[in-house]
C-alpha cells in the first residue's frame, strides 16, 4: 500500500514505474544489498537525521533504502536541476516513505527551495553530490550547523570545494570525501561516466560515432573513460589538458593532444569533463564546424561558456529532446546538449547500477564510519580507510564470481622486509 510522506515531486502517479526501475537497478547492486541486510539487523544509523542532496536516480533510491534500513531518518533533494528521474522521486515518496524534493527541469529558485526543504529536516548528517548542502549550511543556514555530526561528499568537484573551505578555515564539521576511495573514482568516474556520457550523446542525437572526431576536454578519471569509450566506438579522439603529466598519459594512450583552440576546428563532438570553468570559451565556439555537437559531463554547467554561445547566435531552437541548435550569422549551426548540464544524468540515466553499487557502498559504510569515529574527527576532509575500500572491492569481485590469489606467508614476509636483495 502506498503512503505519502511529503516532499515535492512532479507526479506521484509515476511511482509504480519508478518502483519497477528501482528494483531493476537493485539486481545490479549486490554489494549494497549485503550492506543493507547487515544494516537492517545492526541499525548503525538508528535515529540519525540525514539530508541527502544527490542525483535522484534508481541507484540513489537503493542507497536511500539502505540508509533507511540502517535506521536513518532520511530526506532527499536533487543535486542538479536536470538529473532527477521523476518516477523514482515519486516512488521514493509513496512506496518507500522517503520525503523527496526533486523535479526534473526545476528552475534555480525551486532547486534552492528544495535544498532548504531538505535542510529544514535539521540533519545530523549530510550527504552531498557537489557540496551544495554543505555550502548552503555554511552561508545561509548556519544556525543548523550545531546539529551536524559529519557530512559525506560524492564527487570530485564537491571535494575540491570542501578542500578550499578547509584551507580557508571555514569548514565547521568533518566531511568524508567518498570520491577519493579507489572503489569510487577508479570505476564510477572512469567506466560510469565513460559509458553513460556516450550513451547520453547517442540517445539524444542518434549519431554514429564511428569515423567522427571526438574532442575530450580533461584527461582525469572521467576523461580517460569518455576517451576510451569513444575510441572503442571508432571515433578519432583528441584530448586537451592543462596538466603535463595527464597530457603525456593521453599521448601514450594513443590519442592526439593539442590546445583546445586547435581542436575546436577539427572536432565533430566536444565533451568537457574538467570540473573547470569556460573550458569551451568564445574563441573555441567561433572556430567550430557546422553541425558541431557540444556536451558537458563535468559537475557544473559552467564548463561551456553558454552566455557567449547565446550572444553569438542569431537563432536558437530546440531540435530534439535535450538538443538546442544555435545558428551563427554565417549560417553555421552548433548543437548544445542538455543545456550544458551533465549530459549523462540529464539526457540518459546516469551511471549503470553495477558501478554505483561500489560508490554507494562507500556512502553507506562511510556514514557508519563517520558516526563511529565522530568523537575523534575534526572539521577536516577525510577519506575512507583503505581496509574498507579494499573490502568493497573484495565483495564486488565475490559478487562477480571472480577469485584472486592471496599472499603466501613467505611472500608476505618478503614484501615487508628490506634485507633481501640481489
Ligand atoms: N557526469 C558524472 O556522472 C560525473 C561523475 C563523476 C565526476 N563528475 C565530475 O566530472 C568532473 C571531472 O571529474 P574527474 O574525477 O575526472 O576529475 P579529475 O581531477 O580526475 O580530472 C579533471 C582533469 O581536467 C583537467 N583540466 C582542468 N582544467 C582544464 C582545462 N581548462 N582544459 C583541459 N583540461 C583541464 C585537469 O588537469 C584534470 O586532469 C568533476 O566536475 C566531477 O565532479 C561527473
Amino acid at each position: 500500500m502506498s503512503t505519502s510522506v511529503g516532499g515535492d515531486v512532479r507526479d506521484i502517479a509515476l511511482s509504480e514505474r519508478g518502483k519497477d526501475r528501482i528494483e531493476w537497478a537493485a539486481k545490479e547492486m549486490p554489494v549494497l544489498r549485503l550492506i543493507r541486510e547487515r544494516f537492517a539487523s545492526d541499525l548503525p544509523l538508528k535515529g540519525v537525521r540525514m539530508s541527502g542532496c544527490l542525483h535522484i536516480t534508481t541507484e540513489t533510491a537503493n542507497l536511500a533504502i539502505t540508509l533507511k534500513a540502517g535506521g536513518a531518518d532520511l530526506v532527499l533533494c536533487a543535486s542538479n536541476p536536470l538529473s532527477t528521474q521523476d518516477d523514482v522521486a515519486a516512488a521514493l515518496v509513496s512506496e518507500y516513505g522517503i520525503p523527496t524534493f526533486a523535479i526534473k527541469g526545476e528552475d534555480e529558485q525551486t532547486y534552492y527551495r528544495h535544498i532548504n526543504a531538505a535542510l529544514d529536516h535539521k540533519p545530523n548528517m549530510t550527504m552531498d553530490d557537489g557540496c551544495d548542502l554543505v555550502s548552503t549550511l555554511h552561508t545561509t543556514r548556519t544556525e543548523l550547523i550545531t546539529n551536524i555530526i559529519a557530512g559525506l561528499e560524492e564527487t570530485t568537484t564537491g571535494v575540491i570545494r570542501l578542500h578550499s573551505m578547509e584551507k580557508a578555515g571555514v569548514l565547521k564539521f568533518p566531511v568524508l570525501a567518498v570520491n577519493e576511495s579507489d572503489t569510487k573514482h577508479m570505476f564510477d568516474n572512469r567506466y560510469g561516466t565513460g559509458q553513460s556520457s556516450i550513451d547520453a550523446i547517442i540517445r539524444s542525437t542518434n549519431i554514429l560515432l564511428a569515423g567522427r572526431t571526438v574532442v575530450v576536454f580533461g584527461y582525469g578519471w572521467c576523461g580517460r573513460g569518455v576517451a576510451s569509450r569513444a575510441h572503442g566506438l571508432g571515433s578519432n579522439v583528441i584530448v586537451t589538458e592543462v596538466d603535463p603529466t595527464r597530457a603525456l598519459e593521453a599521448v601514450m594512450d594513443g590519442y592526439r593532444v593539442m590546445p583546445g583552440v586547435e581542436a575546436a576546428a577539427l572536432g565533430d563532438i566536444f565533451i568537457t569533463v574538467t570540473g573547470d570553468i569556460n573550458v569551451i570559451d568564445r574563441p573555441l565556439l567561433e572556430r567550430m564546424k557546422d553541425g558541431a555537437i557540444i556536451a558537458n559531463s563535468g559537475h557544473f554547467n559552467d564548463e561551456i561558456n553558454i552566455p557567449a554561445l547565446e550572444s553569438m547566435a542569431t537563432n536558437k531552437r530546440r531540435v530534439r529532446d535535450f538538443v538546442d541548435e544555435y545558428t551563427y550569422a554565417d549560417g553555421r549551426r552548433v548543437h548544445l546538449l542538455a543545456e550544458g548540464r551533465l549530459v549523462n544524468l540529464s539526457a540518459a540515466e546516469g551511471h549503470p547500477a553495477s558501478v554505483m553499487d561500489m560508490s554507494f557502498a562507500n556512502q553507506a559504510l562511510g556514514s557508519e564510519y563517520m558516526l563511529l569515529h565522530a568523537k575523534e574527527l575534526q572539521p577536516h576532509v577525510y577519506t575512507l580507510p583503505s581496509d574498507i575500500d579494499k573490502e568493497i572491492a573484495r565483495l564486488k569481485l565475490h559478487a562477480m564470481g571472480i577469485k584472486i590469489d592471496t599472499l603466501t606467508p613467505e611472500q608476505d614476509t618478503y614484501l615487508n622486509s628490506w634485507e633481501s636483495g640481489t
